[in-house]
């Protein structure tokens, strides 16, 4: 692997102890191996000269549908339900395994050239070993995984499976694609939302996630019809179900989490499960608007995710950030969700959720070199040191910024130039 030296950047690590740093970043192995003043270009193999230039930790989306990415302006201003009935259940069902590559690879794009390195993505039911194709060549760190659908009526007949195959092709995948190339691609089990299984398999999805120890990602409490619908079928609510089925444990991350009793934000709090917030996909849904400042009060995990680009129409981060930030500020005050918080939520808190923040999420020392190299020289400021990088970022930034990005320390995309995405697409 290359040794790679970055040299004269600003540094936003996201290390609690001093979060902004100037100076160099040495990548060896993969590996962050140092960071300091002047360092040593002896033995490095590559210098990239970051004068005026931001390094920021690569962005972890915990929800993203890359099967979705074609599907854009096919269902803009629909509900949840109507939207899911009308749109992207015939759309999923009518892919195939090269639609779903294809899908994948440039949904990949648009995540790497916006700065984002790790993703937790759900498939669709079929063909899902192409998505992981697309995920293995791209250089992609992905946590990823069939939809398991078991029930429905108003589902197309491609997309209906029984709850014994879903399983069984889930477990097909898992061993396939499972720690593949040293573990940047992982398996999670994927029930699409309570409405979509039956009991039988969120039960089983329990057991084989202990087993193998990885994670169970869905969608919960996201549309009050989805809910009353869940109400009505189990006498419980959402979040309550899902700890009767057995899936509440910090392996479980939900997407949305609008709508929370007090008796689901006790759940989640004591069992640890992850919550993904979408914004972007919340508003564009008219699902609502997440209290999210009173779940990190309570000190709940949450991260970000874009969602499918059908949901919001952008995979971009920098989008993310903004939008959670701003959607607070008129119901909670100008501070409820600062620009460090709704950062950390983008980083290391994203990290967290999938129980890697110990190897990624911030740039420090001994963490794997998944990074992004910013050029935001065109905001124009006044030539100060009390514009705080990280501000600037989350209320400025977009996808345009990121000139270069890394994962794993392999450059994946340099001065927006793509290196491993196929360039003929
Ligand atoms: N709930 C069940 N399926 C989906 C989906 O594909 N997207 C969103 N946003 N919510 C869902
Ligand atoms: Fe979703």
């Amino acid at each position: 692997m290359t040794t790679i030296l970055i040299k004269q950047a600003e540094m936003v690590t996201m290390n609690p102890k001093e979060d902004i740093v100037y100076g160099d970043l040495l990548i060896k192995d993969g590996l962050i191996c140092a960071i300091g003043q002047d360092l040593s270009e002896e033995g490095v193999e590559k210098v990239i000269d970051a004068t005026g230039r931001t390094v920021i930790p690569g962005f972890v989306q915990t929800h993203i549908h890359l099967c979705q990415t074609l599907f854009r302006g096919k269902g803009d201003d629909l509900e949840l339900m109507d939207w899911l009935k009308k749109r992207i259940w015939p759309l999923e069902a009518a892919h195939d395994s090269e639609s779903i590559y294809y899908s994948a690879l440039l949904g990949i794009g648009e995540l790497i050239e916006s700065g984002t390195t790790t993703i937790v993505d759900m498939e669709t039911v079929h063909h899902t070993d192409s998505a992981f194709a697309a995920i293995a060549s791209s250089g992609i760190r992905a946590i990823s995984g069939k939809v398991m659908m078991d029930k429905g009526e108003e589902v197309p007949l491609p997309l209906q499976e029984k709850t014994a195959q879903s399983i069984e092709k889930s477990i097909e995948l898992l061993e396939e694609w499972h720690s593949f190339d040293g573990g940047r691609i992982r398996y999670a089990f994927s029930p699409r939302f309570v409405v979509s299984c039956t009991e039988e398999l969120l039960r089983e999805v329990g057991k084989l996630s202990a087993h193998y120890q990885v994670h169970v990602h869905t969608h919960a409490s996201e549309n009050r019809g989805e809910i009353e619908m869940v109400q009505q079928e189990t006498g419980m609510r959402n979040i309550e179900y899902l700890d009767h089925v057995g899936l509440a444990n910090e392996r479980l991350i939900l997407a949305h989490c609008i709508w929370l009793s007090e008796n689901e934000k006790r759940i989640i709090k004591e069992r640890g499960i992850h919550v993904s917030h979408c914004p972007g996909s919340n508003l564009k849904l008219a699902s609502g608007i997440a209290d999210i400042p009173g779940l990190l009060d309570q000190a709940i995990p949450v991260s970000l995710g874009a969602d499918g680009a059908p949901c919001n129409n952008n995979l971009d981060m920098f989008n993310e950030m903004r939008l959670a930030a701003l959607i607070q500020k008129p119901v909670h005050g100008p501070t409820a969700m600062d620009a460090r918080t709704v950062f950390k939520m983008a980083t290391i808190n994203g990290a967290r959720a999938i129980g890697m923040d110990q190897e990624i999420g911030s740039l420090e020392v001994g963490k794997k070199a998944d990074l992004a190299i910013l050029n935001l020289r065109h905001f124009h400021t006044y030539p100060s040191f009390d514009v705080d990088p990280i501000s600037r970022i989350v209320y400025s930034a977009t996808r345009a910024d990121v000139e270069t990005t890394m994962i794993n320390g392999r450059v994946v995309m340099e001065n927006r130039v793509m290196k491993t995405i196929d360039p003929a697409i």
